[in-house]
């Protein structure tokens, strides 16, 4: 069973306590086990990680594009928080390892400050979902299904 992972980035591991009138007071471990439901019925397996150092980021994203490469993982779900804003790193990261990657914000950030409005990630994601709460993680993982290229055997 091909994996899928969901990298989240600097203070997503305080979701719940952080700011709740704009990020929700659902953990991150209760989106995790959102996930994991979601990713099964699509057929993959999760990996579900968190870092605050964007080094360990770029790792990941490497490790990602490497294994979509011999078809052990389908891609990535990517909420990279105010790293999207400042990284381009993480956008080389992603172009470079050539990894089918989703955007994903919580917050819609177009609704607030400036600084939150441009993303470096935005340029080189298959796609993007913004705005919907915790519940756009579910909906990235179905809208990454929609990107595989069809199974010539049907499976
Ligand atoms: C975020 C939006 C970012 O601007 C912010 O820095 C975050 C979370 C979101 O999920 O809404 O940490 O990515």
């Amino acid at each position: 069973m091909p994996s899928v992972l969901v990298l989240n980035g600097p203070n997503l591991n305080l979701l719940g306590r952080r700011e709740p009138g704009v990020y929700g007071s659902t953990t991150l471990a209760e989106v995790e086990a959102d996930c994991r439901a979601v990713a099964a019925e699509l057929g993959w397996t999760l990996e579900f990680r968190q870092s605050n150092q964007e080094g360990e980021l770029v790792d990941w994203l490497q490790e990602a594009g490497g294994r979509q490469q011999s078809g052990g993982v389908v891609g990535v779900v990517l909420n990279a928080g105010a790293y999207t804003h400042t990284s381009i790193a993480l956008a080389d990261a992603v172009s470079g390892a050539q990894v089918r990657m989703v955007e994903l914000h919580i917050s819609n950030v177009h609704r607030r400050e400036a600084f939150r409005h441009h993303s470096y990630l935005s340029a080189v994601a298959a796609g993007v979902i913004v705005g919907f709460g915790v519940a756009g993680y579910p909906l990235a993982l179905r809208a990454l299904a929609t990107l595989l290229p069809a199974d010539p055997a049907g499976g």
